[in-house]
């Protein structure tokens, strides 16, 4: 295998840690405008990531932990369990920002943990977990990378949907880490991003980080996405996740799932890759997920242009669930699980 050349495919950070501040690519200004906000305080982290300032499973958990730190700065305890106390409202405030990503709670429950037995030396473990669970998710990337790109075959196109690289992570990527990979290692010749409506992840974010590292990608319609997929010009649909139950259903960005049942039908392999902490064995299958609806008005226009009629009501659920008999392959940084069900699953996440 062709060794990855990461200062070229791993350039972007959307999380900067100061030592006393969080700095936050504003990803609700990209492609247009690069620039950082600072979060000076926990509720501000919480603020950033309802608003999508920060966005992408991985990466909210990552800040979330971060806000935790911040937390802990306002707060006077001797030792771990009065700080745990003292703390748990800010850290239900970061939890409630958004409810669909797992690695949401999941992080703030590891900065619960390293709380635990604490003596006064807590802050500074606080802030080690932070640094540990964004050091971790950059590793798993890296790994899912290699292990999805060795599934896809020389010569392949690939669909991806939504963003799932650099800005949704620690760095790298998930879904995109294994495009990136297959790309280096001369696997995947054609990558095409759907748009991803209302929000454009697709439009705006991934094809501008796949520009920094001179990949070129085709950017189409999501309602283009049967289309391409009947022309041949794709083998697999390459795709993030949000929460992957014990079954292996599989919450990710609205049009997943269609593009899930349109790879079927066409015959095309349809791979989620997703770090262990997006796993969620405590949730059994994908009707028990909650699925974040957001403001209708995302669906009226396109940066700041009105295009719908006036008057008109809209349903806006911004993540669906792709089942487990529709995935081929769920890729973690632990190996990959071929035709995820319960029982598979169990296998590679016992206990
Ligand atoms: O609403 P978003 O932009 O946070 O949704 C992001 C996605 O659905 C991603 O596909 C998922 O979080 C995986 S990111 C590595």
């Amino acid at each position: 295998m062709t060794d990855i050349d990461f200062d070229r495919y791993d350039r972007i950070r959307p999380i900067r840690w100061t030592g006393d501040a969080l700095e936050l690519l504003d990803q609700r200004r990209l492609p247009f405008q690069v620039e950082y906000v600072r979060c000076g305080d926990s509720d501000a982290v919480a603020a950033a990531i309802h608003a999508l300032t920060v966005r992408g499973a991985p990466a909210i958990g990552i800040a979330a932990a971060w806000g935790a730190v911040l937390a802990a700065r306002e707060v006077e305890a001797a030792d771990g369990v009065a700080a745990l106390a003292a703390l748990e409202p800010a850290l239900q405030r970061l939890n409630a920002a958004r409810p669909t990503a797992v690695n949401l709670a999941w992080a703030l429950a590891r900065m619960r943990g390293a709380l635990a037995g604490a003596g006064a030396d807590w802050r500074a473990r606080l802030e080690r977990e932070a640094q540990a669970i964004a050091e971790e998710d950059l590793a798993a990337n890296r790994r899912m990378g290699a292990l999805g790109a060795a599934l896809i075959a020389p010569g392949s196109g690939v669909l991806t949907h939504c963003n799932t690289g650099s800005l949704a992570t620690a760095g790298f990527g998930t879904a995109l880490g294994v495009i990136r990979a297959g790309v280096a290692q001369g696997r995947i010749d054609r990558v095409y991003a759907g748009e991803t409506r209302p929000w454009l992840q697709g439009a705006r974010l991934t094809v501008w980080e796949l520009e920094q590292d001179g990949i070129a990608p085709t950017l189409i319609a999501d309602a283009a996405a049967s289309h391409l997929m009947k022309s041949g010009q794709v083998q697999w649909v390459v795709v993030g996740a949000d929460r992957i139950c014990a079954n292996g259903d599989t919450a990710n960005k609205i049009g997943t799932y269609q593009l899930a049942i349109a790879a079927r039908h066409h015959g095309l392999k349809f791979m989620v890759a997703a770090p262990s902490s997006t796993v969620d064995m405590a949730t059994p299958s994908g009707d028990a997920i909650e699925i974040e609806e957001r403001d209708p008005g995302e669906l009226f226009g396109v940066g700041g242009v009105r295009t719908a009629a006036e008057n008109v009501g809209a349903w806006n659920p911004v993540f669906d669930v792709t089942p487990h008999e529709l995935i081929d392959a769920i890729v973690t940084e632990r190996g990959v699980i071929e035709r995820p069900d319960a029982a598979a699953m169990r296998a590679a996440f016992p206990g």
